[in-house]
């Protein structure tokens, strides 16, 4: 339930922006697909979910704070707000909520991308954006090589985008 939970608050988190939230959704759900194909173990899987879900929630501070919200700022500005959502999880151990604020603090950093779950957020971050950002088949084919490991998440670039 955790998940679902989380989708919730989230919604609440972004109340009024429904592009963001159907923005995580379909991060999330991508994250899950590509998590599960490529043989996480269960505690990474959840891991790389909570983070997939958490991943922007730097965004609206960044906006309120700055009233911009460039990669950077995200960065920053997530991991204490994921933190004090995470809090109110108790099933949620020190260490993965550690690692998720990690995860997002560093979810536009495509350099010592140090884990599978990390790997896996920036694939499936881009699997959407590169649709809602309108991207050209020449920036994804570049990305592709820069960034996506995966085989899925390869196959489902490819695929999707026919490139
Ligand atoms: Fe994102």
């Amino acid at each position: 339930m955790i998940n679902e939970d989380l989708i919730v608050k989230m919604t609440a988190f972004n109340a009024g922006d429904p592009k963001r939230i159907q923005h995580f959704l379909k991060v999330y759900e991508f994250a899950h697909v590509i998590g599960v194909r490529e043989g996480l173990d269960p505690k990474t899987l959840h891991i790389l979910e909570m983070a997939a879900i958490l991943h922007d929630i730097g965004i609206r501070p960044s906006e309120e704070k700055y009233g911009r919200c460039d990669g950077k700022l995200q960065e920053q500005e997530g991991p204490a707000y994921a933190k004090e959502m995470l809090a109110q999880f108790p099933e949620v151990t020190v260490a993965e909520t550690a690692r998720i604020c990690y995860l997002i603090a560093h979810h536009h950093t495509y350099e010592n991308v140090d884990g599978l779950d990390y790997r896996i957020l920036l694939e499936a971050d881009f699997l959407v954006n590169a649709l809602e950002d309108n991207l050209s088949k020449e920036a994804i084919r570049k990305c592709r090589s820069n960034v996506f490991e995966t085989e899925t998440g390869i196959y489902l670039l490819n695929t999707m985008f026919g490139v």
